[in-house]
Formats: C-alpha cells, sequence, structure tokens
C-alpha cells in the first residue's frame, strides 16, 4: 500500500489489472477488450490513415456540436489560473481545437501542441497553429517526453489516456508530472456495467459502417474507473498525488501532482 491507502500493482501484474480497476465485478471485468480502435492503428496503408483521419474530424465536430472544447479550455485554464504566462502542454491533442481556444482565451499562455500520430502533427502544424506566435507544433509520444523537469506549468491529456494499456498509462501520469507542475487528464467515464450493456447494444449495429461509432463502441470498453486511475498513480509513483472529479455523465477528470508540488 501507499500512504493514501491505495494497493501498489508491481511491474509484472499491472497491465493485468482490469479496466474497472483492482475491485472490478464480474460483469465489468467482461466489460473491456483489448481490440485497437482505428486511432491505434500503426498502419500507414492509405485506408487506414484515412479512416483514422475521419476519427479525428469526426472528433473535432463532436467537440464543437457538444461545447467539449469549451469545457476543457476552461477545466486547463482554471489549473493554471494562478500561473501569470503559463506554459501548457498538450498531449494527444488530434486537432488542436484544445490548444487553438488555450490561445485564444489566455492572452500570454504558451502552448505547445503535440500528439504521437505523424498525420495529426503535420495536419495541425499545415493550419493556423503552425504560424501562431505563442504556439509550437511538435510529435511527443506521451509515455516518453522529449522535455525537461518542470519544463511546463500544465500538461493536458484530453479524450486519449483510454487508448494505453495500464504501463503505458502509468508512465503518462510518471512523465506528465515531470515534466509539468500539473498533469490534467480529461477522459471519457467508464459506465456502470448494466448502462455500459445497454449503450453497447444501440451502437453495435453501426460498427461497421461508420469509424466513429467503431472507435466509440471500443473507447468505453477501455476506459479506466476512478479506482483504476487511483492504482495507476499510485503504481507510476507513490509521491504522485490525484484529485477526481466528474465522471458517470460528464468526462472524468484527473489532476496529479506530485507530493512537492502539492505541499508547496
Ligand atoms: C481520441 S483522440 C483525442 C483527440 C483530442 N485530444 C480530442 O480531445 O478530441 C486520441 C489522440 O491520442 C493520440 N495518442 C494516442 N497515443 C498517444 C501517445 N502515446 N502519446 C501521444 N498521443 C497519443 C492519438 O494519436 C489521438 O490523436
Amino acid at each position: 500500500m501507499d500512504h493514501m491507502g491505495v494497493p501498489v500493482i508491481t511491474d509484472d501484474d499491472i497491465d493485468r489489472m482490469p479496466r474497472g480497476g483492482p475491485d472490478a465485478s464480474c460483469l465489468d471485468r467482461l466489460l473491456q477488450t483489448d481490440r485497437q480502435e482505428y486511432l491505434d492503428r500503426e498502419s500507414d496503408a492509405p485506408a487506414d490513415v484515412a479512416r483514422k483521419r475521419s476519427v479525428i474530424r469526426a472528433l473535432n465536430w463532436a467537440g464543437e456540436v457538444f461545447g467539449n472544447h469549451e469545457k476543457f479550455a476552461k477545466i486547463a485554464l482554471d489549473a493554471v489560473a494562478d500561473v501569470a504566462d503559463p506554459r501548457i502542454l498538450e498531449l494527444g491533442a488530434g486537432h488542436g481545437a484544445l490548444s487553438r481556444m488555450l490561445l485564444e482565451w489566455h492572452p500570454s499562455a504558451r502552448v505547445t501542441v503535440t500528439d504521437i500520430e505523424p498525420t495529426s502533427v503535420a495536419a495541425i502544424a499545415a493550419g493556423d497553429l503552425g504560424s501562431h506566435p505563442r504556439a509550437t507544433v511538435r510529435h511527443m509520444d506521451a509515455t516518453a517526453l522529449d522535455a525537461a523537469d518542470g519544463e511546463f506549468d500544465l500538461a493536458v491529456f484530453a479524450l486519449s489516456f483510454h487508448h494505453l494499456p495500464p504501463s503505458a498509462a502509468a508512465r503518462v501520469l510518471a512523465e506528465g508530472t515531470r515534466a509539468a507542475a500539473t498533469l490534467l487528464i480529461i477522459d471519457l467515464p467508464r459506465p456502470p456495467a448494466p448502462l455500459h450493456l445497454i449503450r453497447l447494444a444501440a451502437m453495435l449495429p453501426w460498427a461497421p459502417f461508420l469509424p466513429f461509432v467503431h472507435d466509440g463502441v471500443i473507447s468505453p470498453l477501455r476506459a479506466y474507473s476512478p479506482s483504476a486511475l487511483r492504482a495507476l498513480a499510485a503504481h507510476a509513483d507513490p509521491a504522485i498525488r490525484v484529485e477526481l472529479r466528474g465522471g458517470l455523465t460528464s468526462p472524468q477528470v484527473l489532476l496529479a501532482r506530485r507530493e512537492a508540488e502539492v505541499f508547496a
């Protein structure tokens, strides 16, 4: 146990931890998959690249229509409200809409916009963010950040954490809290098992035809529960403190900081 009473899972066992956490019910353990979303496929085949771009465009569209870009930008700026000229790192930016909003809403924020997917990085760099005076667009893997300790005030990873298996997710927690004073993870909630079954039944028939629905069926099966998020943080480093909000009907919000920053 770490000193917050969360069991520390060993390296050998971490990838066997259920997405519902160490205490997941039997039904919840069945409602998970290792199947990849289109976004996770490393293939450069034109059909796969086209599907990935289609999912990213749909995510951007959904973020605009349902106001997620605005909600996430507000949560991110609240996290750096007491920093005069915040240096913000966006990981897994996909389309860059969150970074664009952060730059619009904060007159002196500097934003490093990154993703692991080269096509997404190229598309973002080719747009307005590529020439924005306070933006830098870069390729970056959230599990191995090319950044100095404490280089950023905030690192934000939105709607992306569930893409990673537990060992890689724990590395994001370790790396994000090393390179930034605060790591903000915003991700899908893990639905309660009975609700999840109903949702799956409604969406499954459309999954073979629409890439966005295909990925939308898989995502909640891979989403981490609050107890899983706490276990991942304890595994990453017992010095990491997490604060969890939201969930169920709204995205889960996790703020992580190293103990020294919490009590400084
Ligand atoms: C579902 S999209 C989310 C895009 C955007 N953040 C949003 O909120 O709409 C997930 C993104 O995470 C990126 N991603 C997956 N694994 C990653 C990793 N290890 N490091 C950085 N980005 C990653 C994918 O390339 C993709 O752009």
